[in-house]
């Protein structure tokens, strides 16, 4: 029935009325009204469509469809992964979107989420978990725009970030993309954050543009209730309760949206009986209407299609429930011609089609992609080292639990130090997902970077020994080495592949503990995780225990506080707790038996 508008002949060459959307001096609304009232159907519904760069057919369709986006979506990079390969794909995919009749820039997202680390050699700062230990506002938006100068450099204008999820399960395989439970810190944070990427360029344009996500209700889905038959909690039900949509998951996206948000993206989750992406009441009246979002809302990933029966109607659905832009992410033609007959049989009005169009322009001009092509203007961010600034970053995010008869700091005249673990020297489990691939990395093969152990050799005086062996094989007997550091911690994984009823130390980790333990006389555990683990049997065996996140590229940041150069100063951004029957734990720190946890939220030790 529809195969009569696949084939994507190319818009006449009507020639333009006006140009005033062109004009720098005009306003941007008035940009936005002057193009809108010159396209034609198709020119508009392509706008609407976001596809993922590998499923373009031929590079002349960005033009013939009009599309409004593309994105790098589960780690797709050019064939040569550097600064310059980037730059070259996207001026290239930017260049096909000139030769359309209006010529409309596209936008290009990825997910930056912690550097712009899928570029080798990018510095990876701490994953948000870390940064919400910080709770240093400062720091993050710090972070962000480091990071969207990066962006820049390669021609990524847009990024899918920052996260202001609200985890209450540490068993979801995306605690560690969040800030924190609270969503306090969250809204804190996640403001610093959007401004970093957004506030940093010219006086009059928005640098990077970022995209608050996921709306809404992420971090409360129930186990066992995915949609997803791979996963467990990850796109899974969150329960339908008014009482914590106002006073925990509206909140962080409400300050976004004071802070400037021009894009939210609509999560993968369902609220209550039926998936989020086709509720009206949650995305047009209380984000558009009663938050009074201006900007646009894109779906996530196949999220409007995912596990539905007729596409049409679910792209219908979506739309008309306040989806903007569609991640489609793969089947572009389908999409336009779908729409185009949904408007033609009257199911999607004119009215919200120039809607939709209108916030995605507004977006943009505001980012001055229009002036950026007709001006020629050079573009001056470069890709740059920022290492110095990711380590300290990794520094203030390290959380000192347990402290036994004052184990840290170590000496930096110590004459022996013993280190294991499987994270002890591991630049991939240091950086976690999100990292060169979508599941990041394990190993040392990332061009740049300092292990954990890298930096305690780094740092420790030129007297010391350090010795190495993952799994904790030193020589037994009476001579003991004064103190052990096993880094032990979580391998990579994103999403819902990161889910697991039990999220605990590896038994090669375990042992590698022990037998650390047996052959110094104290030894201290760094958990290198993106979530807190289930320690409570082993814990009690540590002298001290210091929670590092995933840290990034920078492991030095490590080592600068173990040996006390700088001080402990992070707390945790969650609760730790004990055993599974806690969980879920409520916001306000409740757990599901009633038990209390090992660790409250903003929990922290400092040195003396
Ligand atoms: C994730 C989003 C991400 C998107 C694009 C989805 O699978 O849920 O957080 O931004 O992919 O990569």
């Amino acid at each position: 029935m529809f195969t009569s508008l696949f084939d994507a002949k190319p818009v006449t060459q009507v020639p333009l009325q006006t140009t005033l959307y062109r004009d720098t001096k005009q306003s941007i609304d008035a940009r936005v009204q002057d193009l809108l009232s010159q396209m034609t159907l198709k020119e508009k519904i392509g706008q609407m469509a976001l596809v993922e760069k590998n499923s373009i057919r031929e590079p002349d369709d960005i033009a013939r469809y009009h599309l409004g986006g593309l994105l790098s979506g589960a780690g797709a990079k050019p064939e040569e992964n550097t600064p310059q390969g980037w730059k070259d794909m996207i001026d290239g995919y930017q260049e096909r979107a000139s030769q359309s009749r209006l010529g409309i820039p596209l936008l290009y997202g990825a997910d930056a989420i912690h550097g712009h680390a899928l570029v080798e050699g990018a510095t990876v700062f701490p994953h948000a978990i870390g940064l919400g230990a910080t709770n240093n506002p400062g720091l993050v938006k710090t972070i962000a725009y480091a990071t969207a100068q990066d962006m820049k450099a390669t021609g990524v204008n847009w990024n899918f970030s920052p996260n202001l999820d609200v985890p209450q399960d540490i068993r979801w395989g995306r605690v560690y993309e969040a800030f924190s439970d609270d969503p306090e810190r969250v809204s804190v944070l996640g403001a610093a954050y959007l401004r970093g990427l957004q506030d940093g360029g010219s006086a009059n344009n928005v640098f990077v543009l970022a995209t608050p996500k996921h709306y809404l209700g992420l971090g409360s889905m129930v186990w066992g209730t995915s949609k997803n038959k791979n996963y467990q909690i990850d796109q899974g039900v969150t329960p339908d309760n008014a009482e914590l949509l106002q006073s925990v998951y509206l909140p962080p996206f409400k300050e976004a949206v004071d802070a400037g948000a021009l894009s939210i993206m609509v999560g993968l989750n369902t609220w209550g009986d039926e998936r989020i992406i086709f509720q009206k009441d949650l995305l047009t009246t209380a984000l558009k209407e009663d938050v009074g979002f201006k900007g646009f809302l894109v779906s996530d990933w196949y999220g409007v299609h995912e596990g539905q029966r007729h596409k049409f109607w679910a792209t219908v659905r979506a739309i008309n429930a306040g989806v903007d832009m569609v991640m489609l992410p793969f089947d572009y033609e389908e999409f336009v011609s779908h729409v185009t007959w949904a408007n033609r049989l009257g199911l999607i009005s004119d009215e919200r089609i120039d809607d939709a169009v209108g916030r995605i322009l507004y977006a943009k001009f505001s980012l001055g992609l229009f002036d950026e092509v007709t001006e020629n203007k050079t573009n001056s961010a470069s890709f740059t080292n920022h290492a110095a600034l990711a380590q300290d970053a990794v520094a203030q995010s390290l959380v000192l639990l347990k402290n036994e008869s004052s184990v840290l700091p170590i000496s930096q005249t110590i004459s022996h130090v013993r280190v294991a673990g499987s994270s002890a020297d591991n630049v991939g489990r240091q950086m976690g997902a999100w990292s060169i691939e979508w599941q990041g990395v394990d190993g040392n093969w990332v061009p740049n970077g300092t292990s954990i152990l890298e930096g305690i050799k780094e740092k420790a005086g030129p007297q010391t020994v350090v010795e190495y062996s993952e799994t904790g094989d030193f020589p037994q007997g009476d001579k003991k080495a004064p103190l052990g550091i096993a880094v032990v911690g979580e391998s990579p994984y994103a999403e819902g592949w990161g889910d697991t009823m039990h999220p605990i130390l590896s038994d090669a980790d375990r042992e590698a503990i022990k037998r650390l333990q047996s052959s110094c006389d104290k030894v201290v555990v760094v958990i290198v995780s993106g979530r807190p683990l289930l320690i409570e049997n082993e814990v009690t065996s540590f002298d001290g225990l210091v929670a590092a996140w995933l840290p990034g590229t920078e492991g030095g940041g490590v080592a600068d506080v173990l040996f006390g150069s700088k001080p402990f100063t992070g707390t945790l951004p969650l609760p730790w707790p004990r055993r599974t029957e806690q969980l879920p734990i409520t916001t306000e720190g409740v757990t599901s038996d009633g038990t209390p946890v090992l660790f409250p939220r903003s929990f922290g030790l400092q040195y003396e």
